[in-house]
């Protein structure tokens, strides 16, 4: 863990801020973050744009430079797909198929960093896991791949659309995250807040990925079949 991504632990889920606050109150403490994100689509786009409601550094990574220009928020930085990471969070904005290549491209660079991973490792055409049998989830097989990274599951079961505008139906919307680490759990849950958002602490650990894959799962398959709109999402309602 790194000074920047530990800079700030005051934060908890436990924040009670009114329920239609998204401005960022501790935007202060998050400066000194810097946040890699690797994809350039709707999730890269809106989590880069939540690192920069937070204040912290951004670089966007991606095969296409335009589309990775496009998503950067004002003073982010851009890289082709391959070039070094900058950041201590690194978010893996991409398809659950392309985090086998991260794994190898980037295995030495993830080594002591926060490395979030957002995927939904679904068969569109059936909504089954494609995760291999011997893992529980698609994050602990990436995880096994980078040990040295502390991996993070995280943002995989809110659509783009409410993790860019921060709000769900009125309220703040929820980022669930869990991982091994608590310190790593924190520094996402620290940068989700300083946005606006409320990042709530899974328990159990990584091990909580397999419940976090099937709800996003579960929420991409009521959006298909229009039961719910790719506009909305959960709410905790107190
Ligand atoms: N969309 C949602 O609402 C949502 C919600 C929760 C979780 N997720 C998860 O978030 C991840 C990203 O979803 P998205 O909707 O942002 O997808 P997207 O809009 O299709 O963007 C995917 C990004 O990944 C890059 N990419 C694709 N294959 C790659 C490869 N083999 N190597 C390197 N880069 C590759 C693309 O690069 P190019 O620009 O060069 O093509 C693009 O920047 C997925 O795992 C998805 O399950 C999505």
């Amino acid at each position: 863990m790194t000074r920047q991504a530990t800079a700030n632990t005051r934060e908890d889920n436990t924040d009670e801020r009114p329920p239609q606050t998204a401005r960022p109150h501790n935007t202060k403490e998050v400066t000194m973050t810097n946040v890699t994100i690797i994809g350039a689509g709707n999730i890269g786009s809106a989590v880069a744009g939540i690192a920069a409601k937070a204040g912290a550094a951004v670089q966007i990574i991606n095969r296409d430079l335009e589309k990775a220009r496009a998503a950067a928020p004002d003073g982010a930085t851009v890289a082709a797909y391959g070039e070094p990471i900058t950041g201590d969070i690194v978010v893996l904005a991409l398809p659950y198929p392309a985090l086998a290549d991260v794994a190898e491209r980037y295995a030495d660079q993830l080594d002591g960093k926060v490395v979030v991973d957002p995927s939904n490792p679904i068969d569109f055409s059936t909504f089954d896991s494609v995760v291999p049998a011997e893992y529980a989830s698609g994050a602990a097989e990436f995880a096994a791949k980078v040990p040295g990274a502390q991996v993070v599951k995280a943002f995989n079961t809110d659509f783009a659309a409410v993790l860019a505008s921060g709000q769900t139906d009125g309220a703040p919307t929820t980022v669930l995250v869990a991982g091994d680490h608590d310190a790593a759990n924190q520094a996402v849950i620290n940068l989700v807040n300083a946005a606006g958002l409320r990042g709530v602490n899974v328990l159990g650990g990584l091990k909580r990925a397999k419940e976090l894959e099937a709800m996003g799962s579960l929420q991409i398959i009521l959006a298909v079949t229009e039961a719910t709109p790719w506009t909305g999402g959960f709410k905790i309602v107190k």
